[in-house]
């Protein structure tokens, strides 16, 4: 009797094992998920819709169709057996390396606004109505910065005027009134796709958030352009601007990141540690984040 209850006792354990290891293997070879959560696609064009799925058998993966003729940004749900996923994407239009028209475009609202490391751009918006409540005037200017970043530009500032460069503050903090008529005014004079190229469309705009100034080397006639690079400022920013906690915010090799053209005049603040990190690791606030999640 003794010796039935053992083997009886045995086979239940192993079997429990046996199942047990079945359901580790399936559930770690064969579920459902998604190599990317969002991505832009221009008007009219295609979307292949297993490129970011991965699981056992694509064939079994069910989905609805998307719109592509219109532009907005559109929900795909994925299912597969018990498993379902949601991808975003945005029909838009497109220009060349990627920078896309802002219009019409859903964006997620962010959180923390307050959060100097935080990423604004295309897809990541202002909440409406929030202003920073520490603006304070920025060294030998009347532009503003949140308190914090005005603090580190002042110490960016005089380290450039010790070694002989004068920095010329241009444009710091912006009110959405202010950002609405800039956008307005660029679509009107230059057209959309210079707008989408160099301007930011309101909330979306990190001079909204205290933490952004375009600097020059100059004070009048057209201070913003390329030229700047290659001023004793535009070289101070890329030696040493994250020394100070900044970054240059759209580089020139980024373009089809940030999916803003390249402006060597706007630097971003975000910090002595997270500048360090991204100056070190030669990346942008959107590949942090993409390499954080
Ligand atoms: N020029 C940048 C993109 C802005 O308007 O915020
Ligand atoms: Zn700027």
């Amino acid at each position: 009797m003794k010796k039935r209850i053992c083997v009886l006792l045995i086979c239940f354990l192993c079997g429990c094992s046996i199942q047990s290891q079945k359901d580790t293997v399936s559930n770690q070879t064969d579920h459902l998920s998604l190599t990317k959560s969002r991505v832009q696609i221009a008007l009219n064009t295609q979307f292949d819709y297993l490129q970011y799925v991965s699981c056992d058998s694509k064939k079994d993966v069910q989905y609805n169709i998307i719109d592509t003729s219109k532009i907005g940004t559109y929900v795909i749900h994925y299912k597969y057996h018990n498993d379902s996923e949601d991808f975003i994407v945005d029909v838009v239009k497109m220009y060349k390396n990627k920078i896309f028209n802002p219009i019409g475009i859903k964006t997620n609202i962010i959180k923390n606004p307050k959060d100097i490391t935080v990423l604004v751009n295309k897809l990541n918006q202002i909440p409406d109505n929030w202003v920073p409540d520490d603006l304070v005037k920025v060294v030998d200017s009347h532009q503003k910065l949140r308190q914090e970043a005005a603090q580190a530009y002042k110490e960016f500032y005089q380290a450039a005027k010790s070694q002989g460069i004068n920095i010329y503050s241009i444009s710091g903090y912006r009110s959405n009134e202010t950002q609405t008529l800039y956008w307005n005014n660029q679509v009107k004079v230059r057209g959309e796709e210079y707008a989408s190229q160099y301007s930011a469309y309101p909330l979306r705009s990190e001079h909204q958030l205290g933490l952004a100034i375009d600097v020059s080397y100059k004070t009048d006639g057209d201070r913003l352009n390329e030229d700047v690079e290659k001023s004793p400022i535009g070289k101070f920013i890329v030696s040493d601007g994250y020394k100070y906690g900044f970054i240059l915010r759209y580089p020139k090799d980024k373009v089809s990141i940030t999916n803003y053209g390249y402006e060597p005049w706007h630097i971003r603040y975000v910090g002595k540690a997270l500048a360090k990190k991204l100056h070190q690791s030669h990346m942008t606030l959107e590949e942090y984040y993409e390499v954080m999640n």
